[in-house]
Order: C-alpha cells, then structure tokens, then sequence
C-alpha cells in the first residue's frame, strides 16, 4: 500500500535534486536559521548538532539524497521540512548542505 507513493516521492527527490544543482541559489544558512535551529542547535530531541562531525558523519555515509529524503518526508522524531511545510524541497534540500559542511 505505501509502496508506490514511496517510490514517487523518492522518484520527485531525485528530480529535485537534479534541478537544484543547475539553480543553486537557495541560502541555506538562512533557512536553517528560520527552520532547523530550534533542533539542530540544541540537540532537542536528539537532533544531531551543526557542526558535531561525530553526530554527523554516520549520517553523511548514508548519502546526501537519503539525508535530502529523510528531512523532506521525516525521519523518525525528525518531522517533514522540520515541520515547516511551507519551505520547498529545494530550500530544505540547502538547509541540509548548509548542515552536512558546517559538519565536514
Ligand atoms: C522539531 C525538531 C527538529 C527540527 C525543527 C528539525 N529537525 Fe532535523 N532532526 C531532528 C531529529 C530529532 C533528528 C534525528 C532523527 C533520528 O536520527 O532519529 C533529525 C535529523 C535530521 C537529519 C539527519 C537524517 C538522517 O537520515 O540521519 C537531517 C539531514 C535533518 N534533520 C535536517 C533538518 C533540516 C534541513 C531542518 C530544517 C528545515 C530540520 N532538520 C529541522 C529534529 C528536528
């Protein structure tokens, strides 16, 4: 049953990753500020912290398209676009880099 609207969402993430590297404007670090920090600061929740390369490396190694995937759709206490559905994919997508170098 949740099949097929899985693999659509992951099929609309790939599309969107592949528009974002030709229009890569998008300030990450902005919309991190507005939308992740609350977690991504603090570790609420157990959200790994900008910048902790220990918190962050066991996730990088799960692919920056699985990290794109899992803060569009959620992941665990994690929730979709860090529950701020008015963001597009490609502004969640630049918050992600935005993280994912911060932790490099
Ligand atoms: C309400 C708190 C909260 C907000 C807001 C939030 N996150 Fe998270 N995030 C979490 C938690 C908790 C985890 C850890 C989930 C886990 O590993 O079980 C997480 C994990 C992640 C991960 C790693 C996923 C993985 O596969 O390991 C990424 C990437 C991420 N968040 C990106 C974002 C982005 C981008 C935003 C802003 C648009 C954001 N988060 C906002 C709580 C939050």
């Amino acid at each position: 049953m949740m099949k097929p609207l899985f693999t659509a969402l992951i099929a609309a993430g790939a599309t969107m990753a592949l528009s974002v590297t030709v229009q890569a404007e998008t300030d990450g670090e902005a919309i991190f500020n507005q939308a992740c920090m609350a977690c991504h600061m603090t570790g609420a929740a157990g959200a790994p912290i900008k910048g902790d390369s220990e918190a962050w490396e066991p996730r990088i190694e799960k692919g920056i398209d699985t990290l794109y995937e899992h803060s569009i759709n959620g992941f665990n206490a994690m929730p979709p676009k860090g529950g701020n559905m008015s963001l597009s994919d490609e502004e969640v997508q630049a918050a992600v880099d935005f993280m994912v170098k911060a932790a490099e």
